[in-house]
């Protein structure tokens, strides 16, 4: 079997953390860079990702994600919070990015930013969220399988309430929507679940082949 089926048969959404493992910085920084190089539409990664580690700002939050354990238990919490108000702002600041990074003379990006600015300028409020925080999903799938690589378990988390974690942590006034979790370290030698099969459609139920 390839190397990145193993590590994906092995992973699975962990229920009960063992608290007496922590996370590495050297592994959390393979994870970060894992994130940071996650591909985004146009390439904007229009999000910030919040790692939290004070423990009484975890408690305060894990109420605000139905009571799970995971919020607490787990070496790390990140927060992936989308881009509110996407604009030319962002697109100027990702303009500079590539100008600089490249050595390219910002005037000749000005195509590409027009384009940019065009299209999502049409885009409703509502849809401007909607788009930015699919982007996040992206990271949270290369955070899984670069995890999943290190021997480190992930769960990715919607069940919370994203008015009261943005409340928490004051997100509104940065323009920042919290919009998916994830809790990470290593899993509890008693949680039932690292036993159980997956779960999946079968391959004729789930490809399409034209
Ligand atoms: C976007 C997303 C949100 C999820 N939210 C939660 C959650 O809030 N709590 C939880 O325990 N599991 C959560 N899960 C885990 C899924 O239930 C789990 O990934 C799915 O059942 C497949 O099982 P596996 O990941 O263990 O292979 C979430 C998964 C995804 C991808």
């Amino acid at each position: 079997m390839s190397t990145f089926l193993e590590h994906q048969n092995w992973r699975y959404a962990t229920k009960k953390f063992d608290t007496t493992k922590k996370i590495a910085t050297e592994d959390l920084n393979i994870l970060k860079e894992a994130i940071r190089l996650s591909s985004s539409s146009y390439g904007l990664q229009p999000y910030k990702v919040i790692i939290v580690e004070n423990p009484e700002l975890r408690a305060q939050l894990q109420p605000a994600a139905w009571g799970q354990s995971q919020i607490v238990e787990a070496s790390h919490l990140i927060i992936f919070a989308n881009e509110t108000n996407i604009g030319d702002d962002a697109i100027d600041s990702f303009l500079k990015n590539i100008s600089a990074t490249r050595s390219t003379p910002l005037e000749d990006l000005s195509g590409y930013g027009d384009i940019m600015k065009s299209n999502i300028s049409k885009l409703t409020s509502e849809a401007k969220n909607i788009w930015t925080a699919k982007q996040t999903y992206l990271a949270l799938g290369n955070l899984l399988n670069a995890a999943a690589e290190l021997r480190i378990d992930v769960t990715p988390m919607e069940g919370f309430l994203p008015a009261q974690v943005n409340e928490i942590l004051g997100l509104d006034k940065l323009g920042l929507n919290a919009c998916l979790m994830a809790t990470l370290g290593y899993r509890h030698i008693e949680d039932a679940t690292q036993h159980y099969k997956k779960v999946r459609k079968s391959t004729e139920e789930l490809f399409i082949t034209l």
